[in-house]
């Protein structure tokens, strides 16, 4: 843990902040993330299966640093935070939790849980910036996130923008 503090202190922080809880949306919270997502998704930068920003912030870690940086975001509480818009949170909540049987996608609940929380396999999502979820949406869609992208390129490919943006603010304002 001494490590990860020193690792988080020295780079992470400037970027994801000291809680793992970034202010601005193109960073993404890390707060109540669970650790084994964390791990994974680093060492995926770390190889270039996922790419961007943080390649060159991953290229370094060894696998005992990965997971002690999980351990660390993990292991913060996450914040709460309140929606602007509520009316497209309404739309966003339909879709969370009841998908859309017209074009079919499936409801976000059944995999991400209902309250966001993920599983160690699957990100948590609550709380999170809508702005960077509905990029990695877009992203998925384009299959621009490069990284085990099959099952979120389905659903993401039959969502419309507006089914984005309403899903991914309804889910920024979950605990
Ligand atoms: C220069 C800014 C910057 C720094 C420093 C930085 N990151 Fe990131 N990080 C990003 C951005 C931007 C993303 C969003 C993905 C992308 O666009 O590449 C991201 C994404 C992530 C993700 C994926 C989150 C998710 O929900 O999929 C993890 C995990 C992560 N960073 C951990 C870290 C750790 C641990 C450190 C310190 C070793 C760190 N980051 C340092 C900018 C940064
Ligand atoms: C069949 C299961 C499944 C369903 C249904 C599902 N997801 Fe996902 N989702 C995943 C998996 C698996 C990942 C992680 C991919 C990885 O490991 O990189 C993921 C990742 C994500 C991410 C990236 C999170 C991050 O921190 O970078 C977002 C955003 C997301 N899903 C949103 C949604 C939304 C919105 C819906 C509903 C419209 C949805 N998901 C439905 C399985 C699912």
């Amino acid at each position: 843990m001494k490590r990860a503090q020193e690792i988080v202190n020295g780079r992470c922080s400037l970027c994801h902040g000291a809680e793992g809880e970034s202010a601005s949306p193109i960073f993404p919270r890390l707060s109540g993330q669970h650790p084994e997502y964390i791990a994974k998704q680093l060492a995926d930068f770390k190889s270039g299966r996922r790419k961007g920003t943080m390649n060159d912030q991953a290229a370094e870690l060894t696998d005992d640093e990965m997971k002690a940086l999980g351990a660390f975001f993990g292991g913060k509480k996450p914040k709460a935070y309140s929606v602007g818009d509520q009316d497209l949170a309404a739309v966003g909540r339909y879709i969370y939790h009841k998908g859309n049987s017209y074009s079919g996608v499936a409801a976000c609940s059944s995999c991400h849980g209902p309250t966001g929380d993920g599983t160690a396999r699957l990100p948590r999502i609550a709380g999170q910036h809508a702005a960077y979820l509905e990029g990695q949406l877009k992203d998925f869609n384009k299959r621009e996130r490069t990284n085990d992208n099959a099952v979120m390129h389905a659903i993401a490919s039959k969502l419309t923008e507006l089914e984005m943006r309403a899903v991914s603010v309804y889910i920024s304002g979950k605990l």
